[in-house]
């Protein structure tokens, strides 16, 4: 049976959060060199971005270089940033026509000039679309966006526009650079490590992971419908019993 048939138009995640994995290894299957594996990369992007934004997916966040993928050889951190800065000026309009709002999130200004004034008019290009989120990763990790966002509130303690009680899940949430976006209800991996990579790693307590051996430049949309299945297929209880999460009673017990 189609895959896309057979999904719940009812069921599907607001947020479905994708490492993109396994581009190298792609390529060196091929007998080719990483850099082939990125580009192709871009088409499983565009593919990925379409369909979700047909589902009617309101939000969409790609990690896509991590704050650890500096440590890559130059020539490959070089080419992922050509490749970043040509993919945003040729794409932009396609956004825009699509409906489609582009976000990033990561540590902005470690980027180069180039790609931060491709993205910054990409953004404003898009700025008015009310269909899918697009988030991008970029010089991102998990653990600089927690360190920076406790730095922020202790800022914002010493200058007293906040209170050290009044600091809760939410308010902490505020200083995340996803505070805009609900929390991913599905996150997919491809390539076949099971990890997260220092991927919001506050944002998915509660996610339901899928991990897949395909890899990113090979992923597709039926690959997509296939992890939104598996996905509907799970009981998501938050930590109550299945009992209640069945009969919708929350004093069930
Ligand atoms: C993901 O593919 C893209 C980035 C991290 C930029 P990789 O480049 O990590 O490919 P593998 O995992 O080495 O195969
Ligand atoms: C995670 O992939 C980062 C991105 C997909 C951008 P990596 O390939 O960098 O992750 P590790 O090193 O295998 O954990
Ligand atoms: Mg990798």
């Amino acid at each position: 049976m189609d895959v896309l048939q057979s999904l719940d138009r009812n069921n599907l995640p607001r947020h479905i959060a994708i490492v993109m994995d396994g581009n190298g290894r792609w390529a060196k299957e091929r007998g080719q060199d990483r850099v082939y594996g990125h580009h192709e990369g871009v088409i499983s992007v565009r593919d990925i971005v379409n369909a979700s934004a047909e589902l009617g997916i309101e939000y969409l966040t790609l990690y896509a270089f991590s704050t650890e993928n500096w440590k890559r050889p130059k020539t490959e951190v070089d080419a992922l940033m050509e490749l970043l800065v040509n993919t945003i000026r040729k794409e932009a309009e396609e956004l825009k026509k699509n409906n489609v709002r582009l976000h990033v999130i990561g540590d902005f200004k470690s980027l180069p000039e180039i790609c931060q004034r491709e993205l910054d008019e990409a953004k404003s290009m898009t700025a008015m679309n009310t269909g899918l989120n697009l988030v991008l990763a970029l010089s991102y990790s998990s653990r600089w966006e927690i360190v920076e966002a406790v730095k922020n509130i202790a800022v914002d303690i010493s200058e007293r526009k906040i209170n050290p009680v009044q600091i809760d899940d939410k308010l902490f949430n505020s200083y995340l650079n996803t505070a805009a976006f609900p929390d991913p209800e599905l996150m997919i991996r491809t390539s076949g490590e099971h990890r997260i990579s220092n991927f919001l790693m506050y944002q998915l307590a509660y996610a339901e992971l899928y991990f897949t051996n395909v890899h990113w430049p090979a992923f597709r949309r039926q690959n997509l419908y296939e992890a939104l299945l598996n996905y509907q297929q799970r009981e998501r209880r938050f930590g109550k019993t299945s009992e209640q999460i069945q009969t919708n009673d929350p004093h069930h017990v």
